[in-house]
């Protein structure tokens, strides 16, 4: 929390472009937000809503509209612009649109900041993060997604609860496909420095069994449907995520979080990108991490990529 320093420019005033830049205001995420959309009575008023409430946030300011000109020398551009999932609909189900609006949008992003860090959050995020990279040519850490940060946060809330401590004590990543392939790294979660299949309850018992892990995993899965069924978007928890990411760059944390970004041969995988802990910090990702594996997780990882390369391929690149 609070980098409290650098241009963060928010691509897109919608639900989840302005939670993004609500979150990054109170975290004090940069010192400068900056919010762009084509529709200029909506930005202008999720601009105006924002300011109005920085008496009780941090130092940093919110200015926004319709002016690419606006966006000029960011350190790290978010870009959430695009067509959401409507209920029902899978994130692969969005590509063939949104990467449209990509090729776009891009080019111009590019041209106002060369140095920028780009992190795409418009789903679905680790296609469209194969995309921005050909498109923009730059360098695999300078453009990624958000990825499985989101996931991983909702798992380990899930787990913190199963077992009452506190989040911040779980380690464990959700990884692969932001989408319906990706799969929990059970092999090397702990909690509290404790492996998961070891952590036993007051009582003594066992608190987790494979299928009460397999439930847990499939309600992380499942849980961005359930939220847009009741309320159209996802947009809170995205938002923080988001935040989260942004301070990792402008703070030059060196943090470890399952972004995702453009693979090359990690895991025998190329060109495809999904989330692997990464190490995130000044210039956007430094490094993927290979951790251990176990067969199974290496084969549903194996699993996400193709599907992932086979949506990339089908949008012809
Ligand atoms: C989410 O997982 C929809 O990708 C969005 O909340």
């Amino acid at each position: 929390m609070a980098a409290q320093t650098g241009k963060l420019v928010v691509v897109g005033a919608g639900a989840v472009g302005s939670s993004a830049a609500y979150a990054a205001l109170i975290r004090a995420s940069a010192r400068e937000v900056v919010l762009y959309d084509i529709d200029a009575s909506k930005v202008e008023a999720e601009v105006l809503d924002l300011a109005h409430g920085t008496q009780f946030t941090g130092a940093a300011s919110i200015t926004g509209g319709t002016d690419v000109a606006l966006t000029a020398g960011a350190d790290v551009v978010v870009i959430t612009a695009g067509a959401k999932q409507k209920p029902g609909q899978t994130r692969l189900e969005l590509a063939g649109t949104n990467a449209r609006i990509l090729e776009g949008l891009l080019p111009r992003l590019l041209e106002q900041s060369p140095d920028a860090v780009y992190v795409l959050v418009t789903n679905p995020c680790d296609v469209l993060t194969v995309i921005a990279q050909r498109i923009t040519a730059l360098p695999a850490g300078r453009v990624f997604a958000s990825g499985t940060v989101l996931d991983t946060s909702r798992l380990r809330w899930l787990l913190g609860e199963h077992v009452g401590v506190s989040r911040s004590s779980v380690h464990a990543y959700i990884v692969g496909e932001h989408g319906d392939t990706e799969f929990p790294l059970w092999t090397c979660a702990t909690i509290g420095g404790v492996p998961l299949q070891d952590w036993v309850d007051a009582d003594g018992s066992r608190a987790f069994t494979p299928e009460s892990l397999e439930a847990l995993a499939h309600e992380v899965r499942t849980a961005a449907y359930r939220v847009i069924e009741g309320k159209g978007a996802t947009n809170y928890a995205i938002g923080l995520s988001t935040a989260r990411i942004v301070e990792a760059v402008l703070g030059r944390e060196d943090a470890v979080l399952p972004v995702s970004t453009v693979l090359s041969g990690q895991y025998g995988i190329d060109g495809v990108a999904l989330s692997l802990p990464s190490v995130v910090g000044a210039g956007g990702v430094r490094r993927v991490l290979e951790v251990p594996m176990d067969d199974g997780e290496l084969a549903r990882l194996a699993r996400s990529a193709d599907a992932l390369r086979a949506s990339v391929q089908s949008l012809g690149y």
